[in-house]
């Protein structure tokens, strides 16, 4: 069974062996990107348009020299200086792309469902590069395969998910990626901003952080999406930080060798103490960096293959 989609949307829409392949595939590109030379020419040829409505620092960098990488002709669209700005919709912002005929688009969008909707119009790839509170596919394929590096494996371990859930795209695709490969995850956080419905992922939701990370193999921590928020989900970000900020001494509750990830931007001395996200001994978030080049060159290069075969 090989990875049979046109687009990467989601990872609702992918198996456990589509899962393992991206991975796979996603080792052999670490491999390449820690060669002084670091070129293929998989995607030689093919244009690649990126397309983001709302800023971005690592995934636009990453999915940029993921496509230099492989070779293709790659364009970053300046969203902010777009027509968008002028009252175009973003369908027809996407028509007049498609008309230029790119083979990959990967797009960011403030709302859930635009990604999706978008690639319903156009002809050719489409990854999702984060919708609004839906998904972002490359971020939860990046972290596991910075879990399985680490741990050995992806299956079986106890995985903490701690803070704001609910404004999360990062913790959506992450709980249907660890759950789909049959992982115990627990959700960390205050109720305002970890719901009772997201009990319907499968996963045990805690409001203590010091129990919820007893024995736990991996803590994953997300951003205080202030963007997202309307006022009133925390009393203040010192009493958030105390309660829910993860420091040592929380983490001595964790595995003696619990990893600690973040997909970044950090708020640090909010969600997480600097110093601890600075510790290599601990800290996996500049691996989760490296991982993402990979596994967004990876996801490229599957697309691709089957692009060229549908021609
Ligand atoms: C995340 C995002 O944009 O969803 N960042 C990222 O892609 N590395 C998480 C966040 O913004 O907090």
């Amino acid at each position: 069974m090989r990875f049979a989609h046109r687009h990467l949307l989601g990872i609702e829409h992918l198996s456990q062996s589509d899962i393992t392949e991206i991975l796979d595939l996603a080792e052999t590109y670490v491999d390449m990107n820690r060669q002084s030379t670091k070129h293929s020419d998989v995607l030689s040829g093919l244009t690649q348009i990126n397309m983001f409505f709302e800023n971005s620092t690592r995934t636009q960098a990453s999915f940029e020299l993921a496509g230099k990488r492989l070779g293709a002709d790659v364009m970053n669209m300046a969203m902010q200086a777009s027509s968008i700005k002028k009252g175009e919709t973003l369908i027809d912002t996407a028509m007049t792309l498609n008309a230029m005929h790119p083979d990959l688009l990967v797009v960011r969008h403030p709302h859930s469902g635009a990604v999706d909707l978008l690639a319903q119009k156009v002809n050719c790839a489409v990854l999702n590069a984060g919708d609004g509170k839906h998904e972002h596919p490359t971020q939860a394929l990046l972290d596991a395969l910075t879990i399985r590096r680490a741990k050995g494996r992806l299956h079986r371990l106890n995985i903490a998910i701690c803070g704001d859930v609910a404004h999360s795209r990062v913790a959506r695709s992450n709980l249907i990626l660890l759950g789909k490969m049959e992982n115990r995850i627990r959700l960390i956080g205050p109720p305002t901003l970890v719901p009772n419905q997201f009990a319907e992922f499968g996963a045990e939701i805690y409001g203590d952080m010091n129990e919820g990370l007893k024995d736990v193999d991996v803590v994953m921590m997300l951003r205080l999406q202030k963007e997202r928020m309307d006022g009133g989900f925390i009393p203040s970000e010192r009493e958030y930080y105390h309660r829910y900020g993860l420091d040592a001494a929380k983490l001595a509750q964790a595995k003696p060798d619990a990893i600690v990830m973040h997909p970044g931007p950090m708020n640090r001395g909010v969600e997480i103490d600097g110093t601890l996200a600075d510790d290599i001994n601990r800290s996996v978030i500049q691996e989760q960096v490296e991982m993402g080049v990979a596994v967004r060159m990876a996801a490229m290069d599957l697309l691709a293959r089957n692009l060229r075969e549908a021609a």
